[in-house]
């Protein structure tokens, strides 16, 4: 049974880096005049209230979204990730974060497609509510990891697929490099974003070692930190592993995380980190 619930982390700074790495890649393959299909196997509710109960209760989005929301001084590619979160919330205050649904959907022309997976028995209703009426839209209830397999490769033989996982038992760090070879074999042109939390930090080392030991090639790893690795303080860092990512990305993410770091660090403690995993 899932208990994990998105609305008590939106917005926060591992949200910030994954919705402007999801943003880069989409507008990356909007350059094309061909169409592609964006498959999210960890969809969410779709959007969240700021100012609701779960959201206020842990305020994460004060060190992430609050932080950025009304400066004039942004690189370019948090400026866009910034004017799509505030269509969202009207001019003066922030009450609305959209997630990984919605903001993909702001990105798809008429001819792309947008697949979403959701387990959550409420999240899903939400999410459905959200996306109903949008034909380029399909929802499924159902395991994204196992039923994504299913969709690969898409028919337009292009396309992004973001993996969003709670991480809420210890094996999904396993299952999440399974899944990727598996997909990898099916789609090996695709890009894969996979999202990864940094509690501790020896689980993400496995993590890297697994996916280097698995023979896919064209991997790039972006991380932020607000604070120095600990056991103690739960999530301190948090990060994307791309496949086969836009050959622009990793010069946009060096202009940007070393900012990000500086804007969302706790007390000088920001760090990132841009590493190849394995080269093209
Ligand atoms: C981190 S949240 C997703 C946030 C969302 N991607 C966003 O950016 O707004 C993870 C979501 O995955 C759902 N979930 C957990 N395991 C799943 C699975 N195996 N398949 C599909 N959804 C799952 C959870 O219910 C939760 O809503």
């Amino acid at each position: 049974m899932l208990s994990y619930r998105h609305s008590f982390h939106a917005g926060n700074f591992a949200d910030v880096l994954k919705h402007i790495i999801l943003i880069q890649n989409l507008e990356y393959l909007t350059k094309k005049d061909k169409p592609f299909c964006c498959i999210d196997t960890h969809a969410g509710p779709g959007k969240y209230e700021l100012d609701g109960e779960y959201a206020l209760k842990t305020r994460e989005f004060d060190s992430g979204i609050a932080k950025l929301w009304q400066r004039n001084d942004l690189p370019e590619c948090v400026a866009h990730y910034v004017s799509l979160i505030k269509r969202f919330n009207s001019p003066d205050k922030l009450t609305r974060y959209p997630g990984s649904p919605l903001i993909a959907k702001q990105l798809l022309r008429d001819k792309d497609r947008l697949c979403l997976f959701e387990l959550h028995t409420t999240e899903i209703k939400l999410l459905t509510a959200e996306a109903k009426k949008d034909k380029r839209i399909s929802v499924f209830h159902a395991d994204g990891l196992k039923s994504c397999l299913n969709l690969l490769p898409p028919f337009e033989r292009r396309g992004l697929v973001l993996i969003d996982p709670s991480y809420e038992i210890k094996s999904d760090y396993q299952q999440v490099v399974e899944t990727l070879v598996a997909m990898h074999k099916r789609f090996a042109t695709g890009t894969y974003a996979l999202w990864y939390p940094v509690i501790d930090r020896s689980r993400n080392q496995e993590l890297e070692r697994a996916l280097q030991a698995s023979g896919i090639n064209n991997v790039q790893l972006f991380e932020l930190g607000i604070r120095a690795d600990s056991n103690e303080h739960g999530m301190t860092a948090s990060g994307m592993i791309v496949i086969n990512p836009p050959w622009t990305l990793a010069a946009e993410m060096k202009q940007v995380l070393p900012w990000l770091a500086d804007v969302l660090g706790n007390d000088d403690e920001g760090f990132y980190r841009i590493q190849t995993l394995a080269a093209e």
